[in-house]
């Protein structure tokens, strides 16, 4: 049996995803689920992007002991230099190095010729090579690259040190008998192909990511990109979920293959992503959309009973999908919370958890049953408190069919209290309005959501803005048993990140 192995890049290209993005707490709080769920190698993110990036990478380097955390450069020396300090506290830790090849990228990208980038892809790798013995080397648009240019790079990059090489369908453009056949051609032409492991990175522009990606196994890849939920550039990537139950459930076609994914941990793990990101999953998304192992038709509902094969390939449990239970409610201890924190994958101090267990109490207090998911939004509260710029401390709206809907609000910034009053178009708009006064920031709202967080009159709802704010479009998330409280907070909390 070989091994296939995940790496997972939903911290790296799936943080890249339009709208999506979090701070370095979050970030290691995935990371943190990515190694219970067993994953490889977590791609942490691209040092030399931002300061907060490399923040983020040097935590989760410090934090994370039993998966490979990995660092994205281009093949720069200042790149190489911010992943290799990023990295330097990880107990194990990889580059990962890429450079495009195509002759689209080439002209209009570099417009270098292909002996320079054959030099740069020498040099970059020998570079990052002297500083880590772990390097992944990426030919970017591998797929629509001229293939002899591309052997030879991939040659130049094995030669210098490079350990995997992995192959980008950066655009998402291929289908599943290409890759198959460029991973044969690669094995074939490529001299030294022998000494490194064969990678394929698979967008999903045309809805092929996890087909490419198998077919790339089927061929002789060994690592398989993937992140979370399918999250990432565009239209995403291959989704971890997918890919590691495709060959799971179909061990006749992938008999020779193995993952060392712990399977039971993927709903939990996509549930964190989904929260923590914002994205909200599809219902009908594949293994973990909240349809996926629904049956609605009376037939199907029938057969089930009768043999659970007649209609569902694989058992929900396997995957960790379990009704949100009711978990604790007014009367239960700190202790009872600790420990369904825990389970819940939280790693959380006692100190953390004391603040967390007072939130819970005034909750409690609010609504009858609290569920995991409210637990998850109460730490997710707790977290972004923190790091708070500007703080809701009241809200106050008056609304109706015959009123003018109005709101005031009252805000901490710089340890001062302000207050603004608005009216608006409804009291949402009243809200935000009443908050711009404060702020002066005026971002455009692009869009809201309201979702409740679990079943219940009484549920917690949860808001989704998307604001834009000089250019940049920006994910706020907030929750609370009031809606307008909630909206009050999504919006601040785009606000937050964006400042
Ligand atoms: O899609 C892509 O080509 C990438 C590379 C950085 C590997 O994300
Ligand atoms: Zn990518």
């Amino acid at each position: 049996m070989e091994q296939i192995i995940i790496f997972d890049t939903t911290l790296r290209d799936g943080e890249q995803a339009p709208g999506a993005s979090l701070t370095s707490e979050q970030k290691l709080e995935i990371a943190y689920q990515l190694e219970n769920l067993g994953v490889d190698v977590i791609e942490a993110g691209f040092p030399i992007a931002s300061p907060d990036d490399f923040r983020a990478v040097s935590l989760v380097s410090e934090n994370i002991r039993k998966s490979i955390v990995c660092g994205l450069a281009r093949c720069l020396k200042s790149d190489i230099e911010a992943a290799y300090n990023s990295l330097k506290k990880a107990k194990q830790s990889r580059i990962h190095i890429f450079l495009a090849t195509s002759k689209i990228h080439l002209k209009y990208k570099f417009k270098k010729a292909q002996d320079e980038i054959l030099e740069l892809a020498r040099s970059a790798t020998k570079l990052a090579r002297n500083y880590c013995s772990d390097i992944e080397f990426s030919p970017e648009d591998a797929t629509r690259s001229e293939r002899d240019f591309l052997f030879k790079v991939i040659e130049a990059a094995i030669k210098e040190g490079a350990r995997t090489i992995n192959i980008p369908d950066t655009v998402g453009y291929s289908y599943p008998q290409e890759v198959y056949s460029l991973i044969s051609d690669i094995i074939n032409n490529v001299p030294n192909i022998n000494k490194a492991i064969i990678a394929i990175h698979c967008h999903d522009d045309l809805g092929l990511a996890t087909a490419n990606s198998l077919s790339a196994v089927l061929s002789g890849a060994r690592q398989i990109h993937c992140t979370i939920n399918g999250i990432g550039e565009r239209a995403g990537n291959a989704s971890l979920e997918e890919v590691v139950m495709a060959l799971k459930v179909r061990k006749d076609a992938f008999s020779n293959f193995f993952t060392k994914i712990n399977t039971q941990e993927i709903y939990r793990t996509s549930h964190l992503v989904s929260t923590l990101t914002g994205f909200v999953v599809p219902p009908n998304k594949a293994i973990v959309g909240e349809n996926a192992f629904r049956h609605e038709s009376g037939i199907h509902q029938d057969a089930i009973i009768k043999k659970r094969i007649t209609y569902e390939i694989m058992n929900p449990r396997d995957v960790g999908v379990s009704k949100s239970q009711l978990v604790l409610g007014k009367h239960s201890g700190r202790h009872a919370l600790a420990r369904r924190l825990k389970t819940l994958g939280f790693k959380l101090d006692e100190k953390k958890v004391k603040v967390i267990f007072k939130r819970f109490k005034d909750l409690a207090d609010k609504k009858k049953d609290i569920f995991d998911d409210d637990l998850i939004a109460l730490v997710e509260q707790e977290r972004g408190d923190k790091k708070k710029v500007y703080e809701l401390m009241a809200i106050k709206n008056i609304t109706g069919t015959d009123v003018i809907p109005q709101a005031t609000v009252k805000i901490k910034y710089k340890g001062k209290i302000f207050t603004a009053k608005s009216s608006g178009d409804g009291p949402v708009d009243a809200t935000c309005k009443a908050i711009d006064k404060i702020t002066h920031l005026k971002p455009k709202l692009l869009s809201y959501k309201l979702e409740a967080i679990t079943r219940g009159k009484d549920a917690q709802g949860m808001v989704r803005v998307e604001i834009t704010l000089k250019g940049k479009n920006i994910i706020g998330r907030g929750s609370s048993t009031d809606i307008l409280e909630a909206s009050a907070k999504a919006y601040l909390d785009a606000l937050n990140r964006a400042v």
